[in-house]
């Protein structure tokens, strides 16, 4: 069986969430967004939801602590254990030192670090026309991009679109600054390892989901060899 480890790295809005739900179907990889999990224990009303709020609001990140514990038993779950496609996370070194760290002590390798890579004007663009489905967040649409066939219903569940609360212009900006000055560096961090592939985020989704599913079928390969 193949341990594909992956993960994908990009500014906000770059299409990590877009391309990461197609690569899942493609490979049969979980699918593990940071952000998602986050956000449903903000929904739920726990103590990790309570403690990430205020920094999901105002486009900061939440505290290493919080989130390294919960990635480390997320990774080594039944369904992660043949592989994995971690999305919004590591976003700093502390967290890249940190998952390697944790694949080393349950044997495992990271496979490649996937960079999908998007001018912020772009970034701007994208989020402010974002709208996922309240049921499943891993449904995205764009009210110009990829609208739904029902203006605010999903086409897969029926559910509502909303959009999200952290999609505000004032809150963009803020990510796209704590991207560039706290997780951009893990594109050097990933060059040197050898770890890293880019890809033009600027494209079509299609092209991108193109580009990234022959680089995955060719690390597939490798690992099989
Ligand atoms: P998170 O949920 O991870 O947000 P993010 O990294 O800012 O990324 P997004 O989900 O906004 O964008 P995406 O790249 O997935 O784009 P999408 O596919 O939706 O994090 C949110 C918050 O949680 C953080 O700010 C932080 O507070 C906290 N957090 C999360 N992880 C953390 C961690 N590890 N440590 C600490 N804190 C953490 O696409 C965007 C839009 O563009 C969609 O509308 C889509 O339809 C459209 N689109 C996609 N691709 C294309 C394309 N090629 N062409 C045109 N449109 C496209």
């Amino acid at each position: 069986m193949s341990d594909l480890n992956l993960i994908l790295l990009g500014p906000p809005g770059a299409g990590k969430g877009t391309q990461a739900e197609r690569l899942r179907e493609d490979f049969g990889l979980p699918h593990i967004s940071t952000g998602d999990i986050l956000r449903a224990q903000v929904a739920e009303g726990t103590e990790l939801g309570k403690q990430a709020r205020r920094y999901m609001e105002a486009g900061e990140l939440v505290p290493d602590d919080l989130i390294v514990k919960m990635i480390g038993e997320r990774i080594n779950a039944g369904d992660a254990r043949d592989g994995f496609l971690l999305d919004g996370f590591p976003r700093n070194e502390k967290q890249a030192d940190a998952l390697a760290e944790a694949l080393e002590a349950l044997d495992r390798r990271l496979s490649a670090a996937l960079l999908i890579d998007v001018p912020d004007d772009e970034v701007v663009r994208r989020l402010a026309g974002r709208r996922v489905c309240v049921k499943n967040p891993s449904h995205i649409y764009h009210v110009d991009f990829d609208p739904p066939k029902h203006e605010g219903v999903c086409d897969q569940d029926g559910s509502r679109l909303i959009q999200r609360d952290d999609d505000k212009e004032e809150t963009i900006r803020k990510r796209l600054e704590v991207y560039h000055s706290q997780t951009e560096p893990l594109i050097d961090y990933y060059d040197r390892a050898g770890l890293l592939r880019r890809f033009d985020g600027s494209r079509s989704a299609e092209d991108v989901h193109d580009h990234l599913r022959a680089a995955v079928a060719t690390l597939r390969l490798e690992d099989q060899l």
